[in-house]
């Protein structure tokens, strides 16, 4: 049986986690917002028509901080469709999607959900179809107090305080020939930064994303970073990146490269952003928000992106996960968790029936799919700072990546409470890992709070409406503590989160 070791250090901190790498996303695709969290008339809805099923299924799953409107959808939306009284707003066909769009639900309804669910909101600004002037007015609706046209008109339709959104994405994909007004990275360079000084003039307390790369094998990836960047790095705080992880070849040890591929990812999009700060010979540094992430290939061809005839909120990309998807999921969040020095935000995309977490039946039931679990065991234990974390572990060899650690790891130390999380994914496909784990320093006599494990015996195991518990966390009991010491047996192909608390069990 192999052994492996993981060491840290109490004096060895990588960096605070921002719990913003946390995240999901809402978009207008699909039933995500229709017949995901708003469905009016659904037996749990609210007198805003907010599911209460979804509601409480979010606030279980834990994300901090919910990207919308889109997405593709966001390239071609007019914000002001979308407030004000319902009756008049109006229909639109929403080219991203081939869809028929109602606008029944827009921003104002976004933040009351958002309210309600305790997450904060990221919000987009068109920069394909429009530009700098529709951004900067529907900043100035969302978050200035009153006394203006449009923060009146905010006031008028029924939300007196300001919203006080502080994160901003500056459009979507831009270098994707498939979107709404793709444009080069210069002409979206150009755009960010005459979009980035109106918004900041407008309010300079806001946080401000540029797109880069819709994924690491666009022809551009790399060149559209830099030069874009090299437009507008004075005025953005973030650039995006964005991944969806494929199991074209049915191969599990391959599969799991595409972890290591998005570390690769984030570490190539930090020294691109470092060029740029050295070229200026600027201290400043560019941080990223990964804020599309997570598996979908099932349901990648055109036929689950559109359907004939302008249907409102059809059934689009509804991809089932499997086990195997929730060990990438969790695998992902230990790479995101790992890089928190410079990944300050991230979104899981999407949030419910759209490769989402959450599935919903119209007028029925909703349930948790299996990538669920890894990121709601994430986002309620990674609180605190990261430690940099020596780990030690057999490997093996892929295609996708030359060197694979059976063991990916992340240790999560919250000096407030003197918990902390060690998240584990073991991806031998037949050997338990008997993990080592010395936590120096972090405070002697552990006593252990709890030991999970996802692993299904049935790789593609699912959840459905009708057995929605058939993949969930079970309880470890093969772990043992000794002072600053844990001692853990992690299941072939099994993902875990270990919680230990310095001090007696009293304390
Ligand atoms: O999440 C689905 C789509 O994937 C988004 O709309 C787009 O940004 C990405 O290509």
């Amino acid at each position: 049986m192999p052994d492996a070791s993981i060491v840290v250090d109490r004096d060895f901190v990588l960096s605070e986690l921002d719990r913003r790498i946390f995240g999901a996303f809402v978009e207008h695709m699909g039933r995500c917002v229709y017949g995901g969290i708003y469905e009016p008339g659904h037996p749990t809805a609210d007198e805003q028509g907010l599911r209460g099923d979804v509601m409480a299924l979010t606030r279980e799953l834990g994300p901090t901080i919910i990207r919308y409107p889109g997405g593709n959808f966001l390239s071609g939306y007019d914000w002001e469709d979308g407030v004000g009284p319902r009756e008049k707003r109006p229909v639109r066909r929403d080219l991203a999607w081939s869809s028929t769009e109602t606008n029944q639900f827009g921003t104002n309804e976004f933040i009351a959900w958002c309210r309600k669910a305790g997450v904060e909101p990221m919000l987009g600004v068109n920069l394909g179809s429009r530009g700098p002037d529709a951004a900067r007015r529907f900043l100035e609706y969302c978050n200035h107090a009153g006394g203006s046209t449009l923060s009146d008109l905010r006031r008028a339709h029924g939300y007196t305080e300001p919203h006080g959104v502080r994160f901003w994405c500056l459009g979507n994909e831009m270098d994707g020939p498939w979107q709404i007004c793709h444009r080069t990275a210069e002409e979206y360079g150009r755009a960010a930064l005459e979009t980035a000084k109106v918004m900041r003039w407008t309010d300079p307390t806001i946080q401000l994303a540029a797109c880069g790369s819709s994924h690491r094998n666009m022809a551009s990836y790399g060149a559209w970073e830099y030069a874009v960047l090299d437009h507008c790095f004075d005025e953005v705080d973030f650039i995006s990146l964005h991944t969806y992880f494929r199991n074209d070849a049915d191969d599990l040890a391959e599969y799991f490269g595409v972890i290591e591929l998005m570390d690769a990812f984030i570490k190539e999009v930090v020294a691109i952003c470092d060029a740029v700060a050295a070229k200026r010979r600027s201290p400043k540094r560019i941080m990223l928000s990964f804020d599309e992430w997570n598996v979908w290939y099932r349901t990648h061809r055109i036929e689950h992106m559109r359907k004939p005839g302008w249907p409102v909120a059809p059934r689009l990309i509804e991809e089932v996960y499997n086990v195997e998807d929730a060990l990438i999921v969790g695998g992902a969040l230990i790479t995101l968790i790992n890089n928190a020095d410079r990944v300050r935000a991230a979104c899981l995309a999407q949030l419910v029936n759209v490769i989402g977490p959450i599935m919903t039946e119209p007028g029925g039931a909703a349930w948790r799919q299996t990538i669920f679990h890894p990121f709601a065991l994430a986002a309620r234990h990674g609180r605190g700072r990261v430690m940099q974390a020596r780990i030690t572990s057999p490997a093996y060899t892929a295609k996708a990546f030359p060197e694979i650690p059976y063991l990916a790891a992340a240790v999560v130390d919250d000096p407030a409470d003197g918990t902390t999380a060690v998240f584990a994914l073991n991806r031998h496909p037949t050997e338990p890992l008997d993990l080592s784990v010395a936590l120096r320093g972090l405070g002697a006599q552990r006593h252990l709070l709890s030991a999970q494990e996802l692993h299904h015996a049935n790789l593609r195991a699912v959840n459905t409406k009708d057995l929605p518990h058939t993949v969930a966390p079970r309880d470890n009991p093969d772990v043992s503590v000794a002072g600053e010491r844990i001692s853990v047996r992690l299941k072939p192909l099994s993902w875990n989160v270990i919680v230990t608390r310095a001090g007696s069990m009293a304390g």
